[in-house]
């Protein structure tokens, strides 16, 4: 008998949180395997690479010593550092005028543009260390950070409906109820791999924790490899569009793949959270459910990045640049004291020369986010503040 309306159960979200559980993801790929033995023999998207080739695909064993991806900076770049500070401060300009111009480093502007090649066709990773934090006032110091940025990457994007170019990354669970925090950023959490949004990530440790925090980076070309040679019905999957939660907002959810091939160069760009919910807001309940071959590709991509993951020994002062579109990050769960109590400051930047094509379903997000908001609307906070995106209820 055909199903009727009656008969026909709606799909439901799957069995899966925001933090991973490796359990649930083996019996969920044994069940799935069991019912389609072929899975594993479905072809990769039409163009898609077999393997990537690239300084980019790495795991974190290559890497021997630190050395290799942090730039100390010496006494005559420092002070270089300090005259620019000298120099933009003399301008009385606003904060969002900052740029290779009215922050010149002579000798440290060639070397930062170097980096930023190697973002973008190296390891696509570097810390630059250290800058003083202490001695700077808490403006100062997002100067030095804004400043020396605009070197690795001129544009900056936006983070929130009012123009925000900084975000504070900082347990903000003691002056904003639970139920309003839906983002790891603003607790002590763990926080699974996954991307932001941007071309570059700029982190900033004004402090570390008490314990714990470490920041982990993983290379998205490695798990693309791992994945097309062993479960490319996986990366068929991530490759469809799946329904991104809207978080409170209109329209309610979007859709996108959350994988690309683009101009010889696979991206992806995604947020667990926007699957499963997080803390105080669980995912929307008036929006589709993800597929089980989803939640299944989900965790794989979060224990395949885990296997391959580098963790930074990143300190106060330290500066962390990372390709967003080619490496994962996360962090470990921490813990605070008032004497120690961990906080970042982010920055999502774009280096238009040397900038990757972007896909277009990601294309309105990158026109939101960089060229939309005039330089005299940039807004740098000094405090912590949860930042929303613009139609979103929730942080
Ligand atoms: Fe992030």
């Amino acid at each position: 008998m055909a199903p009727t309306s009656s008969t026909l159960a709606a799909p439901l979200q799957p069995d899966i949180e925001y933090h991973p559980n490796e359990e649930k993801w083996r019996v969920r790929t044994a069940r799935r395997l069991a019912e389609d033995p072929l899975l594993p023999t479905t072809p990769l998207p039409r163009g898609f690479p077999q393997k990537l080739e690239s300084p980019l695909v790495w795991k974190g064993s290559d890497w021997m010593d630190e050395s290799q991806w942090v730039y100390e900076l010496n006494e005559s770049q420092l002070k270089e550092i300090d005259d620019a500070v000298k120099y933009f401060n003399a301008l009385n300009q606003p904060l969002g005028y900052v740029s290779p111009t009215t922050f010149p480093l002579p000798t440290l502007s060639p070397i930062l543009s170097e980096l930023s090649k190697e973002l973008h066709t190296g390891r696509g990773f570097f810390v630059l260390r250290t800058i003083p934090v202490s001695s700077y006032s808490k403006k100062d110091a997002i100067l030095i950070y804004t400043g020396l940025s605009s070197h690795v990457g001129s544009l900056r994007g936006v983070q929130d409906h009012n123009n925000a170019i900084i975000s504070h990354i900082k347990d903000l669970r003691n002056s904003h109820p639970e139920k309003t925090i839906g983002s790891p950023a603003y607790t002590t959490d763990k926080q699974v791999y996954h991307t932001d949004i941007g071309d570059i990530i700029a982190l900033f440790a004004f402090e570390t924790a008490h314990e714990g925090g470490t920041s982990r980076i993983s290379s998205s070309w490695q798990v693309y490899n791992d994945l097309a040679a062993s479960r490319p019905d996986l990366i068929q999957t991530l490759a469809e569009p799946w329904p991104l939660d809207g978080l409170g907002g209109t329209p309610a959810y979007s859709m996108r793949p959350l994988l690309f091939y683009e101009d010889s160069k696979i991206i992806i760009q995604y947020v667990r959270r926007l699957f499963t919910g997080f803390h105080g807001i669980s995912r929307s309940t008036n929006i589709p459910p993800i597929t089980e071959a989803q939640a299944e590709a989900l965790d794989a991509i979060h224990f395949y990045a885990e296997k391959v993951a580098l963790g930074l020994n990143f300190q106060k002062g330290d500066i962390q640049f990372i390709n967003n579109l080619s490496i994962f990050h996360g962090r470990d769960a921490f813990v605070d004291t008032p004497e120690k109590t961990r906080h970042l400051l982010r920055l999502w930047l774009r280096n238009e020369e040397l900038a990757w094509k972007i896909p277009t379903e990601l294309q309105p997000t990158w026109d939101r986010v960089f060229y939309k908001t005039s330089l005299v609307e940039q807004q740098f906070p000094v405090e912590p503040e949860m930042l929303l995106m613009k139609g979103a209820k929730y942080a």
